[in-house]
């Protein structure tokens, strides 16, 4: 975690923040530290018990790490596949041309000042919101894509072993200083418990992310207290629900509404207007013989005044 994050964001406890409603400021205990890159050491609360570590450059910023399925090497080759095949017409042109227009139309999105790219993975969104915007920190739960990420942005690669079929495979090595900018950092936190307080940011970007929470209404509530007044809630969503993440009661969608209807009256009953609502494709590669293809909305709405 560059030291620069801590006097760009004043980090408080998720608990404190999201629970008892009052954000007690974090304080930084650094154990080690090369070249303003802070790699070991713990945030510590003055509020309540809790304390965060910094573990290999990671902050961890969850009040409750879990290990989930993204965390698995085949997920993380999947997805590094998805966010990154672009670098390398090879590879890019190996779907037969389907890859989607999802990271072109996010990366368009009229963002500013400080923006929060939420369940980020492997990062591609973050450097590429980066582009417009003042500065983007990615929140991630899983620690192996928040690690990757922040490789990533330090070395300008990505390299990887990509799945073929069965154990077969190749090992990757692309060029990514096209995309990687300086103004951007991750760290691994909860979506829904975030280690900031309500208002800190001009725009909250969750891509593929509210069929992934354990309560999608919860997250939308704290999603958009996160934001400022007149901020910018960017939402894509594939619907694609599973009780392994989300218990079927908590699932946006009804006999009578779709989950973009629901999505659409949240915003309306919550102060957000609809600017853009656009459907989307995107390509994620399990191995070379088998693709599978999202089709999830895109929702830009603004906060009130
Ligand atoms: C379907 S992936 C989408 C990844 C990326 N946004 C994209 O569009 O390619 C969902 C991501 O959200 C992360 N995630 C799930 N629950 C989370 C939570 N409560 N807080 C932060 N990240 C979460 C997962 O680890 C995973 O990386």
């Amino acid at each position: 975690m560059r030291r620069e994050l801590t006097e760009r964001f004043s980090f408080t406890c998720p608990v404190c923040t999201w629970e008892r409603g009052e954000p007690a400021p974090l304080e930084l205990l650094v154990e080690r530290e090369i070249d303003g890159d802070i790699l070991s050491g713990h945030f510590r609360c003055p509020a309540c018990p809790r304390r965060y570590p910094v573990i290999e450059g990671v902050a961890v910023l969850d009040p409750e790490p879990i290990r989930t399925s993204y965390d698995r090497p085949d997920l993380l080759q999947a997805y590094l596949w998805t966010h990154y095949a672009d670098l390398s017409p090879e590879l890019a042109g190996e779907e037969g041309g389907i890859r989607g227009n999802y990271f072109p139309e996010i990366a368009a999105q009229p963002v500013r000042g400080v923006v929060l790219d939420l369940g980020c993975n492997v990062g591609r969104t973050t450097f590429d919101l980066a582009g417009r915007a003042g500065f983007v920190l990615g929140i991630e739960r899983s620690f192996e894509t928040v690690k990757r990420a922040r490789e990533i942005a330090r070395s300008g690669r990505v390299a990887f072993h990509l799945k073929d079929e069965g154990d077969r495979g190749r090992y990757v090595d692309l060029d990514a200083t096209g995309v990687v900018r300086e103004n951007v950092e991750f760290v691994c936190g909860d979506a829904g418990a975030l280690p900031l307080p309500p208002g800190v940011a001009d725009a909250v970007l969750a891509a593929n992310l509210l069929d992934r929470v354990r309560d999608p209404r919860l997250f939308l509530d704290r999603a958009s207290r996160a934001l400022r007044a007149e901020g910018l809630l960017l939402l894509t969503v594939p619907f694609t629900w599973r009780e392994e993440f989300s218990p079927r009661e908590r699932w946006l969608c009804e006999a009578e509404r779709d989950g973009r209807r629901i999505l659409l009256d949240w915003c309306e009953d919550h102060g957000f207007a609809a600017e853009e609502v656009t459907d989307l494709t995107l390509t994620i590669r399990n191995h070379k013989r088998f693709y599978e293809l999202l089709r999830p909305v895109l929702v830009r709405a603004r906060k009130s005044a």
